[in-house]
């Protein structure tokens, strides 16, 4: 029997995941949307490019839940974006109850499902996630980590002209301004890239990285990135249906690794068919630690103002 792959909200994001995972031929896909028609029309567009590229799973789009029931993974990237004169605490408001919706729906017909989460603000939406579903933490997993850091080496690599296979980077932390691209750890065939890059050419990537996500932004105008994010949350959901042990940056329930509690926060995972096997807590040096015990705060008070906000 073929894995079930759900994923709620087939805007940008979800679709594109769809696409990436159908190219993988890993899962049955499910898209849902509240949009009337448009998962439909997605999942049927998408049915129809698969004799060409040869991949056979069915792809169905639709307004109603039913058709998730037993799903292996569920990717809720359901939400709205920050409209005009929103505030970031209306936009919580107003994503926590999609986010409500998606899981709670989704959590009684697939009792048994791990969840990746996309929506932003992307920490909290996952430790909302994990709450209302009442599941163990490490079955609910926030995708960031993986985003961040191939950012990151897209930058290495375009800098150096290296390719990217060479080049690891690990960026942990909040998926906000104050993530930290982990420059010690980070490096090129082995090479650390404190060797290579010159200070200040590093510090121009590591900027540049913790504002990749705002510079797409700016230039598409309306939307945000999709195809990056959605091949990311397609490495995690191969690693979960492979029970591939592998070992990347996400959002993970914080139990006193790094000092932290009560909160989701990007750290190294190990995942597998079971969700999160392991946190890994690199050695960090003062300055590391400082950089995300500022990015932790961020991501504290955003918590904070969610649990003031919302009855969880
Ligand atoms: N149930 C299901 N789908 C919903 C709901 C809901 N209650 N509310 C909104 N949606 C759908 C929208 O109809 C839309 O199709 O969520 C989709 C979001 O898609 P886009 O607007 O294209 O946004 P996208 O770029 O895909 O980002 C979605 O993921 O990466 C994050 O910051 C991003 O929070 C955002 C989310």
């Amino acid at each position: 029997m073929k894995n079930k792959v759900s994923i709620i909200g087939a805007g940008m994001t979800g679709s594109t995941t769809a696409h990436w995972l159908a190219e993988r031929e890993i899962a049955d896909l499910v898209l849902v949307d509240v949009v009337e028609g448009m998962p439909q029309g997605k999942a049927l567009d998408l049915q129809q490019a698969l004799p060409v590229i040869g991949k056979d799973v069915t792809i169905v789009g639709t307004n109603d839940y039913e058709a998730t029931a037993g799903s292996d993974v569920v990717v809720i990237t359901a939400g709205l974006p920050r409209k005009p004169g929103m505030s970031r605490d209306d936009l919580l408001i107003a994503n926590a109850a999609i986010v409500r919706k998606a899981t709670e729906e989704t959590i009684r017909r697939s009792p048994d499902a791990i969840y990746v989460v996309l929506t932003n603000p992307l920490d909290v939406m996952a430790y909302l996630t994990m709450k209302l579903s009442k599941l163990s933490p490490e079955r609910v997993i926030g995708q960031a980590g993986i985003l961040d850091s191939a950012r990151m080496r897209a930058f290495v690599a375009m800098e150096l002209g290296v390719s990217v296979e060479n080049i690891q980077c690990y960026v942990l932390g909040g998926h906000g301004d104050e993530m930290v691209p982990l420059t010690r750890h980070s490096n090129v065939a082995g090479t650390p890239l404190r060797e290579i890059l010159s200070p200040e050419r590093l510090e121009a990537i590591v900027n540049r990285t913790r504002k990749g996500g705002g510079e797409i932004i700016s230039l598409l105008k309306t939307g945000s990135a999709y195809y990056a994010p959605a091949v990311a949350v397609t490495q995690m959901v191969d690693a979960i249906l492979k029970d591939k042990h592998l070992i990347v940056p996400a959002s993970a329930y914080m139990q006193g690794e790094y000092g932290l509690k009560d909160m989701y926060f990007g750290v190294p995972v190990q995942i597998g068919s079971k969700g999160i096997e392991k946190i890994i807590e690199y050695k960090l040096d003062a300055a590391e630690d400082a950089a995300l015990r500022k990015s932790a705060d961020a991501v504290w008070q955003t918590t904070e103002a969610l649990l003031s906000l919302v009855n969880i």
